[in-house]
């Protein structure tokens, strides 16, 4: 049985159709990468999964949970939340709290950890992305690249099924997308389920087992990196590989 199947979820901002249908279906352990144009809804699509966005219509399952996004509940909202962690581009870290209170703040007031408990499990996960030394550090004083590991670091504290990444790298100076790179495969080799949308074809090349292209709401195709970064039959793909790889 899949882990995550999304059935013809449609989205409009404003009459705009962003999103035409779009069905997923993903299994546990799966890494996708998500790829395609600016403006095909490669991170409305993301944030329709999380329901950060409410979709207009369309179902998710998720394990054995059922929700038919025209009509969620907040129940429903919540425990998707809980099961599915979104990684920001811009990291969306709270400013006024240390890296470890950044980890914190969801066990405590989301999950009723106790803070001791929490601290330790953010410790944990802190080391996991090597910056145990910075637990004290506001986000001010951290490099992008920090900042992102901790955002990693504060969505895999909550264990999450599934952890949704938007363009994690690309707000990184070049010399430290490397180890937020780093990370993330680290988790992929550790079985975490996730969708990443990436411009980094390397990235998705290394981290993912399958690829999907966006273009203008839609899924153009879906396969195997292999499938559709190597060897693509679409004549769309092969301009839009051979237009960004110009770029790195
Ligand atoms: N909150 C919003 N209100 C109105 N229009 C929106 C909103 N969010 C996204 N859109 C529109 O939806 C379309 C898809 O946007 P989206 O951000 O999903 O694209 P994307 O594939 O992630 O692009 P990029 O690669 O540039 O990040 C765009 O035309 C965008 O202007
Ligand atoms: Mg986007």
């Amino acid at each position: 049985m899949a882990l995550l199947q999304v059935d013809n979820l449609k989205k409009s901002f404003n009459n705009k159709t962003v999103l035409k249908g779009v069905n997923l279906q993903i299994d546990k352990g799966d890494v996708v990468a998500i790829i395609g144009p600016s403006g095909s809804g490669k991170t409305t699509f993301l944030k329709s999964i999380n329901l950060l966005e409410q979709p207009d219509s369309g179902t998710l399952k998720l394990n054995d949970d059922q929700l038919d996004f025209s009509k969620v509940t907040p129940a429903e909202k919540l425990k998707i939340r809980r099961k599915i962690a979104m990684v920001f581009q811009n990291y969306a870290l709270f400013k006024n709290k240390t890296a470890l209170e950044n980890i914190t703040e969801g066990l405590i007031y989301g999950r009723n950890v106790s803070k001791d408990q929490a601290t330790q499990r953010a410790n944990k996960e802190l080391a996991a992305v090597g910056l145990l030394d910075k637990q004290d550090f506001y986000p001010a004083q951290l490099s992008g690249g920090q900042q992102q590991r901790i955002g990693i670091a504060r969505a895999t504290a909550l264990d999450p099924e599934i952890i949704l990444f938007d363009e994690p790298t690309s707000a990184l100076d070049p010399e430290l997308v490397g180890t937020v790179v780093d990370d993330i495969d680290k988790l992929a080799r550790n079985g975490q389920t996730m969708i990443v949308v990436t411009h980094l074809i390397s990235f998705a090349r290394r981290v993912a087992n399958k690829v999907i292209f966006f273009e203008d709401g839609n899924v153009l195709a879906f396969g195997s990196p292999e499938d559709i970064l190597d060897h693509p039959k679409n004549e769309r793909i092969k301009q839009f590989l051979s237009a960004i790889s110009k770029d790195h």
